[in-house]
């Protein structure tokens, strides 16, 4: 059943290329049965009624899917509870009186542009530097002309879970993209749709990620624990096969 609970809330507010800094809010009486995001809502309603700038965050489909949300719940990427997405995160997993402190997800090139809005375009650069699947022009052909084995299609699907939200970034002491660009490759590189171009794609996702400024992966793992569609470390290693790979090809 739910009940109305009461918070405080340490919000990160920031200007593009200014100093940030944290604000107390009080948010009353939210229903246990609110999301987290319509928690937000409820105190931005507050403060637009007293004349106050809202908090700024970022969200879309509000369903888990399109990985637009995010933020550091009391320090973990998308709040304390696993596989789920900041959107999905309900107030029952929160007691009255609780202290939240919420804060953008940090790296280096996730420049924040409004309080808990951060750029991510960094990820879609590495997604378009990946290029393009070449498919045959006409009819599609019948499913059973191209075998895939079962594991490979359920690893393929799996991988293509990722819904780049950057959490894996943000949890990463190094800043890295790795398990991002491992599922982009991987969706991909496990299926023969995805061969003729494995080679330049490879190359190029991973040079546009050391460009970008996204750190190397000392095999933390913290990236798997914030994914909140659960993208397993095995997709690096597959990342990693499939880079050496690509470079031994001329
Ligand atoms: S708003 Fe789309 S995943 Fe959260």
């Amino acid at each position: 059943m739910s009940e109305k609970i009461n918070l405080t809330l340490k919000v990160w507010r920031q200007n593009r290329g200014e100093e940030g800094q944290f604000k107390t809010y009080q948010a009353q009486e939210i229903d246990t049965d609110a999301s987290f995001l319509e928690m937000m809502d409820i105190v931005n309603e507050q403060l637009t009624l007293n004349g106050e700038e809202p908090i700024a965050f970022e969200d879309d489909c509000r369903e888990g899917i399109c990985g637009c949300c995010g933020a550091v719940v009391n320090g973990k990427t998308h709040g304390s509870h696993e596989r789920t997405t900041l959107c999905q995160l309900h107030m029952r997993k929160f007691k009255n009186n609780d202290q939240i402190v919420i804060e953008p997800f940090r790296a280096k090139p996730f420049q924040v542009l409004k309080d808990l809005i951060i750029d991510r375009s960094g990820l879609d650069a590495i997604i378009t530097e990946g290029g393009y699947v070449a498919v045959k022009t006409g009819n599609a052909p019948e499913a059973s002309t191209t075998p895939i084995k079962k594991e490979l299609a359920e690893a393929a699907m799996d991988a293509a879970e990722c819904i780049g939200c950057g959490a894996c970034v943000a949890a990463c002491p190094n800043g890295s993209a790795m398990l991002f660009t491992a599922a982009k490759v991987s969706q991909y590189a496990l299926l023969p749709q995805g061969h003729p171009e494995r080679t330049q794609r490879v190359k190029g996702m991973v040079s546009k990620m050391d460009e970008l400024g996204f750190g190397n992966c000392s095999n933390e793992y913290e990236c798997a624990v914030a994914c909140p569609k659960g993208i397993d470390v095995k997709n690096i290693a597959r990342l990693n096969r499939e880079f050496i790979k690509a470079n031994l090809v001329k």
